[in-house]
């Protein structure tokens, strides 16, 4: 199987939201939200009217189709002296009956690749613990960098693209757009969902 991974275009959105919400349909994720869909689908297509970082929107396709994505958004640390920006990664979403064949670790690989080159200095994210350590990300306390409310805990993780760079906002919090408040946005997605409904 041959992945190309590259760039998302406009003629690309439609379809990664289908995988999107096709990759976030499993049962745990559904229990979550409470509104008997995911949210992610909905969280992509609105991140690329805000928050949404273009240049690090990545497709990943076998034989031209649209199999994964992963896309990142602009959020910031902030300590009492010292704010920096941060990219928050994901959702990443890949295809059911593609998992586990190497397609998210092509996607993220070229993600860390782009961000670096495009001068980006750090990650900073909630995702599966088990799962990112492979690629370098590392408990974000290792910076001293605590969530919004002062907490950390495995899921919360994150990687410097530029060595150092989180050192100024040591003992700092970490504030992400607000698309990722399921509360807020139940009735937005709850509305979205419905043109995915045949
Ligand atoms: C999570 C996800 C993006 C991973 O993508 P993937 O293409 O299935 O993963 P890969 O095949 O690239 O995995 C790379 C390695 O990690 C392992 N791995 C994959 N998913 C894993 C998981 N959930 N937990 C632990 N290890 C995992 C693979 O076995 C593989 O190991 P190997 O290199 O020794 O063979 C994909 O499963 C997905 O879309 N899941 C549903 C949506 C989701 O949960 N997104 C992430 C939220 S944080």
């Amino acid at each position: 199987m041959e992945i190309i991974i590259r760039k998302e275009t406009s003629n690309d959105f439609r379809k990664v939201e289908e995988a999107t919400r096709q990759a976030f349909g499993y049962p745990e994720r559904i229990e979550r939200g409470g509104i008997g869909c995911p949210y992610e689908h909905w969280m992509v297509n609105e991140l690329r009217k805000r928050d949404g970082v273009k240049d690090l929107s990545l497709v990943a396709t076998v034989g031209g189709e649209i199999i994964g994505h992963v896309i990142c958004s602009n959020a910031i640390v902030k300590n009492d002296e010292n704010e920096k920006a941060v990219q928050n990664l994901g959702p990443i979403s890949v295809l059911p009956q593609y998992q586990k064949q190497g397609v998210g670790k092509a996607l993220i690989n070229e993600l860390i690749r782009n961000a670096k080159e495009q001068g980006h200095g750090a990650f900073l994210f909630f995702g599966r613990p088990e799962y990112y350590p492979q690629f370098g990300f590392v408990e974000a306390e290792t910076f001293g960098i605590s969530d919004s409310e002062g907490y950390n805990y495995p899921s919360f993780m994150g990687m410097e693209l530029i060595p150092g760079y989180l050192g100024d906002v040591r003992g700092g919090r970490f504030y992400e757009s607000d698309i990722y408040n399921d509360e807020l946005n139940r009735n937005a997605v709850r509305r979205f969902d419905q043109q995915f409904i045949d």
